[in-house]
């Protein structure tokens, strides 16, 4: 008999045969009977092994084992209403394969303490159902890309651009030059459009930032697509359409991990375009109603965008921007002021988790503001080539897909939504 998945052995009748491996998540014991609850990826199962009915040595390793231990199980299936799941395997075979020191993490623990035990707390069953949320989201993502004909492509992480200012930037020696971590693959998107049209990629994106907030990571995984012939509101169209799908298959498809997480489905049913747009001039004057102290050309922190969704179902979009907030890149709009960009901003206090724009196809005027940031133009020129041979109208935009994942599972902070958190101060383990 082959080894099932605990899934599997729980849709079994009474007395079928069922063969399980998997870690100890639980156990307890009371002499002549050990009661094991065993766990694999899919979920948990109740054994009982009871002394009479398994080999000598298999009872003696059951009964030592500790939590973690790695074990292999046949047995019988029993219906029982106190099990999880309503049935449990009455042991034949117990076999131990790799015995557990005693596990570190126990009921009550400190942030730090989980961090230090990243490794070890990945196991837990709220760190593995936020993992898989995050690989369905990965999935519908996919599927909304294939569906909506952009190319997937794989850029450089390693780059002499800080298309994204030069404050954020991680550098370092490049054989005798220096080279910079990605903050965002757009750049090399751009390029890619001239034969493909529309793309995207993912890629990790690095922010060197000094802040320690619950929505910023060093390292994220940054959703990025670009798209030729298309300007700042149909940018907008495409950013609500996928933003509305994965929310929909998430809510259809992930039931089980919303519930234990405490995201109600329906809450992401209800994510349907169009979302609302919102410019940034009227943003300044709804947060100065709500008594902000804030003046155009402030940029937005995390009480604004809060401030901005409350009361809202579905993300918000706040549009143009004043140009000296925002990058080098986005296209300045006919009154010379704004630029055609857009954040979306999730509801619930979970903020920014797009930022988007039209791209700018005025070189001057980009080497205007890339000077005002002290960057070296030089390392640009690749990027002007673009606009010189056969330039063309072309949007894009950027999801952190932690911050997305922060929203749809209800969490707390962004340390979560990734399973080895980069940091201020933490790149261990
Ligand atoms: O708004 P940002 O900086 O935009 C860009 O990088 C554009 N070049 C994207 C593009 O148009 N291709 O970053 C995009 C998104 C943000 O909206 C946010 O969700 C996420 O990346 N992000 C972070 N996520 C986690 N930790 C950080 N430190 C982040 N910084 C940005
Ligand atoms: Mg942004």
């Amino acid at each position: 008999m082959e080894f099932e998945k605990i899934r599997d052995a729980l849709k079994k009748k009474e007395g079928e045969p069922a063969k399980i491996r998997g870690w100890i998540y639980r156990k307890r014991s009371s002499g002549k009977i050990v009661f094991v609850v065993i766990r694999d990826s899919t979920g948990i199962m109740q054994v009982i092994v009871e002394k009479s009915k398994v080999a000598d040595e298999d009872f003696k390793n059951a009964d030592k084992a500790l939590i973690e231990s790695s074990v292999e199980v046949e047995g019988v299936i029993h219906e029982d209403e106190r099990a999880p799941g309503g049935k449990e395997i009455h042991a034949t075979k117990f076999n131990v394969i790799g015995f557990a020191k005693e596990f570190p993490i126990t009921e009550y623990q400190s942030v730090e303490f989980l961090l230090d035990n990243r490794h070890l707390w990945l196991r837990s069953r709220r760190m593995t159902e936020v993992m898989k949320l995050k690989a369905s989201m990965l999935k519908f993502i996919r599927e909304w890309f294939d569906e909506n004909e952009f190319w997937e492509v794989t850029p450089s992480v390693i780059t002499m651009n800080a298309a994204e200012g030069g404050a954020t930037v991680f550098s370092f020696d490049y054989f005798g030059q220096t080279a910079y971590l990605s903050q965002t693959a757009q750049m090399y998107l751009e390029a890619l459009i001239f034969s493909l049209e529309r793309v995207w990629s993912l890629t990790p994106s690095f922010r060197a930032e000094k802040s320690r907030t619950r929505r910023h990571l060093i390292e994220y995984w940054h959703l990025e697509a670009e798209e030729a012939w298309v300007k700042n509101e149909e940018n907008m169209k495409l950013q609500e359409e996928m933003v509305s799908y994965v929310c929909q298959n998430i809510a259809k498809r992930c039931k089980e991990q919303l519930e234990y997480l405490g995201r109600n489905p329906e809450d992401l049913m209800v994510v349907e375009p169009p979302f609302k747009r919102i410019k940034y001039k009227d943003a300044i004057k709804i947060l100065q109603d709500k008594g902000f102290d804030i003046q155009w050309g402030d940029d937005f922190g995390a009480p604004h965008e809060k401030a901005l969704a409350e009361g809202e179902e579905k993300p918000i979009f706040v549009t143009n921007f004043p140009v000296e907030s925002k990058a080098f890149y986005m296209k300045i709009s006919p009154d010379g002021k704004t630029v055609e960009c857009a954040d979306m901003i999730a509801p619930e206090g979970y903020g920014e988790i797009i930022g988007g724009s039209e791209r700018e196809e005025d070189i001057e005027s980009m080497i205007e503001r890339l000077k005002k940031d002290g960057a070296d133009i030089k390392n640009y020129e690749w990027y002007f080539d673009l606009r010189r041979y056969g330039s063309v109208p072309h949007s894009g935009f950027g999801l952190g897909l932690e911050r997305f994942l922060c929203w749809i599972a209800k969490l707390e902070h962004i340390r979560d939504a990734t399973p080895f958190p980069r940091l201020l101060r933490r790149a261990y383990p």
